[in-house]
């Protein structure tokens, strides 16, 4: 049987510290599926089409990564997928918080899915997409932040917003 996970979030847009995430999870499981929340409640900078398009670059050289929206419960779109594991990134202690609440709602709701943690990387602790578009909109140099892909493309669109 197919170890299938789904590694949600908003990806407004994708940074390094997804990536890291997505680089290791690669050889975890059969297949990935990155679900972009596309969810009219949450505003982002991005649309969920450029940020698909942006994931899609970064993963390119994954052959069992795909990329799907979802605008509905997390759980269902995991189970649509067939997966039986949803992965979440912790990066400091402030994660835990939310990410327990989160991963024990999904556990009330669907109790055969699990939720798995990683720790990302302590060099992209600090970093998260709000600090991306921050740094970007003022000009500053991304290329440490996100991934080589499509940082040019990122720096141009954030300074056009300025
Ligand atoms: N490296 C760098 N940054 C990271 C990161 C990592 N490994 N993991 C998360 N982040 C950052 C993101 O960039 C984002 O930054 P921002 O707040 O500056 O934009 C922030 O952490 C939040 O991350 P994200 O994973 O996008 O969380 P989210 O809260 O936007 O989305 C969902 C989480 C999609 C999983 C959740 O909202 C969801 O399941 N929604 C569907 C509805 C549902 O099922 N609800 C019931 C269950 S609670």
């Amino acid at each position: 049987m197919q170890r299938i996970c789904v590694y949600p979030g908003s990806f407004d847009p994708v940074t390094a510290g997804h990536m890291d995430i997505i680089g290791r999870i690669v050889d975890m499981f059969d297949q990935v599926v990155v679900g972009v929340l596309n969810n009219a409640q949450k505003k982002t900078f991005f649309s969920v089409e450029q940020r698909i398009n942006f994931l899609r670059q970064c993963t390119s050289d994954f052959d069992n990564v795909e990329i799907a929206y979802f605008d509905g419960m997390l759980v269902d779109f995991a189970s649509q997928q067939n997966a039986k594991f949803i992965v979440r990134g912790l990066r400091a202690v402030s994660d835990f918080e939310y990410e327990f609440q989160m991963a024990s709602v999904n556990k009330r709701l669907r109790p055969e899915l699990e939720t798995i943690f990683l720790m990302t990387r302590t060099r992209h602790s600090f970093l998260s997409s709000s600090i991306v578009r921050d740094v970007g909109r003022y000009g500053g140099d991304l290329s440490s932040m996100v991934p080589n892909q499509i940082c040019k493309q990122l720096q141009h669109d954030l300074l056009r917003q300025q």
